[in-house]
């Protein structure tokens, strides 16, 4: 480990209060190494023990799920649209490919590959991420290059190696030969002279994309159900909290509301600039959107490129590279069963 001796300190220390045994053992043995002398273990050992997470400890880093982000009543009709387009083959080149096929609504959002081959077959360089509840993020894709669901929605149609669609014009024409849809847009967008359009393309799927959330058992136990998570899940939320996962993975989507470098302890190897690319900022290289973690034991494999193949390996990547912390197997079983509380519920 090549972490600054003086974090090694902080984090020993830290460690202490939470009573997490088993990383501190390997804390102390990096210290050794270092050269800083292990000494201090014993001395506060009346400061270790297992505190249950208070309240007000959850509710600075979580939030449950809200029962909904789009009046679905009123605008059933929109969303119904927007559904359709989303299962729609034909918004892709040749009749293919449809936002379903790597998002797929009956696999948790995904299509559990690394990258996803597109209407020719070729594959992009990023892992297709969830769009279950997506919608709740701060921007859309790793980078955040656009601002919501909407504004993302017509990304993937034009993308050559996607849906293949040469621009928008072609879209709507399309479009506009099914007589189908001639009739939908025109019900959903009353009184509009040419109701087939790009932004209205986009604002259906983005209502479709607002409705799938995921309420877990995690939401029951913020909401007070603390019989809803079992032992090792409760565990594992300490230790997601303790070890500091939370600083970043927060929040109502458990991650999805801040951009933060890929590596920021111990350098990641990654060819991805992330959202360097789009800012220009050399504070930006190898920052990535820091992930959702709902549903997160359905959606590998993980990180940017796909290249993490099990949940396991992604928790203790995390913990290296972004904590620059060792952990050991039973931080990870523990933490993954947490990471379970997070699935939809009765989809466990
Ligand atoms: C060929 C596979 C493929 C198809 C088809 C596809 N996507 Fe994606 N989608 C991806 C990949 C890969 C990314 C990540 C790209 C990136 O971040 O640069 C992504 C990102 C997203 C995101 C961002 C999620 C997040 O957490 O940032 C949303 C939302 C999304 N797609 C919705 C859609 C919709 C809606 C459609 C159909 C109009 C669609 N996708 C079609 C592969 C696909
Ligand atoms: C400093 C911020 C930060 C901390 C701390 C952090 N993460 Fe992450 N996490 C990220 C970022 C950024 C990514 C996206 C990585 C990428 O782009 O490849 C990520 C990705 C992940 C993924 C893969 C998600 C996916 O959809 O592919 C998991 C799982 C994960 N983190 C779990 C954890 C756990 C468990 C901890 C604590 C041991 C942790 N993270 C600590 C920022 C952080």
């Amino acid at each position: 480990m090549k972490v600054l001796p003086f974090l090694l300190l902080i984090l020993g220390f830290s460690s202490y209060v939470q009573g997490d045994s088993e990383s501190q053992q390997k804390l102390n043995d990096a210290e050794h190494s270092h050269g800083m002398g292990g000494g201090h273990h014993g001395h506060m050992g009346g400061m270790h023990g297992h505190h249950k997470l208070d309240k007000v400890t959850l509710k600075q880093f979580f939030e449950p799920l809200p029962s909904f982000i789009i009046d679905e009543k009123k605008n059933a009709p929109l969303i119904a649209l927007g559904k359709k387009l989303y299962l729609e083959p034909r918004l892709s080149i040749n009749d293919t490919i449809s936002c379903n096929s790597c998002h797929r609504l009956d696999n948790f959002g995904v299509d559990s590959q690394m990258t996803s081959p597109g209407h020719d077959g070729k594959r992009g360089g990023r892992n297709s991420p969830t769009t279950m509840n997506a919608a709740l993020h701060i921007a859309q894709f790793w980078d955040g290059r656009a601002k919501d669901v909407e504004e993302q929605s017509l990304g993937p149609v034009l993308n050559p190696v996607e849906m293949g669609m040469p621009n928008e014009a072609a879209v709507v024409n399309k479009l506009k030969k099914i007589d189908e849809y001639n009739s939908l847009f025109a019900e959903v967008f009353k009184g509009e002279k040419d109701p087939i359009q790009p932004k209205n393309i986009a604002k259906a799927i983005g209502a479709f994309e607002r409705t799938l959330l995921t309420p877990s058992r995690f939401d029951d136990f913020l909401n007070g159900d603390e019989n809803a998570l079992n032992e090792s899940e409760k565990r594992g939320l300490q230790k997601f909290v303790n070890i500091g996962c939370a600083m970043c993975h927060n929040g109502v989507a458990v991650g999805g509301n801040m951009f933060k470098k890929l590596g920021l302890v111990e350098p990641y190897k990654t060819a991805d600039e992330g959202r360097f690319v789009i800012t220009g900022l050399e504070i930006d290289k190898k920052v990535f959107k820091v992930p959702s973690l709902r549903n997160i034991t359905k959606t590998g494999p993980y990180f940017h490129d796909g290249s993490v193949a099990t949940l396991e390996d992604a928790i203790e990547e995390m913990a290296e590279h972004q904590l620059g912390r060792e952990v050991g197997p039973a931080f990870i079983a523990d933490v993954k069963a947490f990471l379970g509380s997070l699935t939809s519920k009765g989809k466990e």
